[in-house]
């Protein structure tokens, strides 16, 4: 058997107690696996009187994870404390400066950092290796990275926010409003006091910005992601969804257009037959278009201690193994530059909910609207009476053909001007599924 790997953790928290606990509990198996046993020598956390479900007798502790990393008698570093910078941020560089392997969950850190830090690992001779970082448990990273490497990728989208989906389901099985969701949600621990981070995308958007950079070899660019969150949505809405044979999601999505890749998060409505409307709660979803495979849809646990760390292990398994491939799946002198298609450009199907006044001449703004900006209806429904709405006036539901995301907001502002609606209009976009 080769010598063992030494590992250093910062982080003992619901991610890192668990990875410590089941390397302890699976020590023979995994030695068994990679020839070779695994062995925590350094640890790190705030609190170091906490028991954490692990035996820490023999391990160094840090106060300071910067210092593990830069110190600690260690062969790799996993890095399970979070955040996209700060320490988490300098205890990863420090070690990749040491030409350190690095195993890390954190999205947030390379969403951000991503391509600087591929940079840094490679100059190093080492690299990062971050299965867990995206839809937690499910193996999508080396999916893409491996499974997938002789395909090119026209599309990845998925569920990728466990707290929005749970929300969305419940939202649609109970007919519960979505603030009565989003209470529940925090009680059940799915959701953080500031849900903004879930409910908004912005957890959604960091893991597609790295599912994007795997797809297509591009740098990673978080900040050219569309993003927008669940809040809006009603149960009007999901209801008149599922009259249309539509379910709505949090979808992320990154596809590659004639004009670049396009990157959203966004509530969408999808096919409520495709195989990604099946999946319900805190589930997360990735399907891949690749033109080799066809398409594939990876489900599982996105979050939760034991299937995140499963993911982390695997990469610690890697690391012992010797089997460490290039961060972001390239050499980072070969990322493109990413290459951002605008969101007006987008093309689809549009779901929209207006509350109209009920007078002479509304229907005909709506018409005419629509035809000045060339876009044509499958279909306009009045619907029942909404009392929240507003006295006088009627909620009416259009779908529209395919058309741009540019054409439905000019049909959108006009309509706002015309004075014949009550309140915002509702938008939705509809994906087009198998
Ligand atoms: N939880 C999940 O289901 C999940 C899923 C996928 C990915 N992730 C990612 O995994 C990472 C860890 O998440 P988690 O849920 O395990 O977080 P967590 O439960 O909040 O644990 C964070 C750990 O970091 C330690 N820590 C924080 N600041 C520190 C500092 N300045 N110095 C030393 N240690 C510090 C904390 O110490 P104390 O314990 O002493 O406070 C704690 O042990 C994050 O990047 C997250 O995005 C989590």
């Amino acid at each position: 058997m080769k010598s063992e790997l030494r590992l250093g953790i910062a982080g003992l928290g619901t991610v890192g107690a668990k990875v410590a606990q089941l390397i302890e509990r699976k020590a023979e198996l995994l030695a068994e696996r990679v020839g070779r046993s695994i062995r925590i020598t350094a640890i790190s956390a705030r609190d170091r009187s906490r028991g954490r479900g692990f035996d820490a007798d023999g391990m160094a502790w840090f106060d300071n994870p910067v210092e593990l990393a830069e110190k600690g008698e260690i062969d790799a570093f996993v890095e399970l404390i979070g955040g996209s910078d700060g320490v988490a941020r300098q205890a990863v560089e420090a070690a990749l400066r040491r030409g350190i392997p690095v195993v890390t969950a954190n999205k947030a850190l390379l969403a951000h950092h991503g391509v600087a830090l591929a940079r840094l690992a490679a100059e190093n001779d080492t690299e990062i290796l971050f299965e867990a970082a995206v839809a937690g448990g499910i193996p999508v990273i080396k999916t893409m990275r491996e499974a997938l490497s002789a395909n090119e990728v026209g599309r990845v989208y998925g569920i990728l926010n466990g707290t929005c989906n749970y929300i969305l389901t419940r939202m649609e099985k109970e007919g519960i409003s979505f603030d009565a969701c989003l209470k529940d949600a925090q009680a059940l621990g799915y959701a953080e006091a500031d849900p903004t981070f879930d409910i908004g995308g912005f957890d959604a958007a960091h893991k597609l910005a790295i599912l994007t950079s795997l797809a297509f070899g591009t740098e990673i660019s978080l900040e050219s992601i569309f993003i927008e969150g669940i809040s809006k949505i009603t149960i009007a809405d999901i209801v008149a969804a599922a009259e249309l044979g539509y379910r709505i999601k949090l979808l992320a999505v990154a596809l590659r257009t004639d004009s670049g890749i396009e990157q959203r998060v966004h509530p969408a409505m999808i096919p409520a037959r495709s195989s990604l409307a099946q999946v319900d709660g805190v589930t997360n979803a990735v399907a891949i278009d690749s033109d080799l495979l066809g398409s594939i849809l990876l489900a599982g646990p996105g979050a939760g201690g034991a299937a995140t760390a499963s993911a982390v292990l695997s990469d610690i398994m890697d690391v012992a193994g010797g089997f460490v491939p290039p961060t972001l799946g390239l050499p980072p002198s070969r990322l493109q530059p990413y290459h951002r298609a605008r969101m007006r450009a987008h093309e689809g199907g549009y779901y929209i909910r207006l509350a109209v006044f009920d007078r002479v001449g509304a229907f005909a703004s709506i018409a005419s609207r629509m035809a000045e900006n060339g876009i044509s209806l499958e279909s306009i429904v009045q619907r029942k009476a909404d009392r929240k709405a507003g006295e006088g006036t009627a909620p009416v539901v259009l779908v529209t053909h395919d058309t741009t995301e540019a054409a439905i907001r000019a049909a959108l502002d006009g309509l706002s001007r015309d004075g014949h609606l009550s309140g915002e209009p509702q938008m939705i976009r509809i994906e087009d599924l198998d």
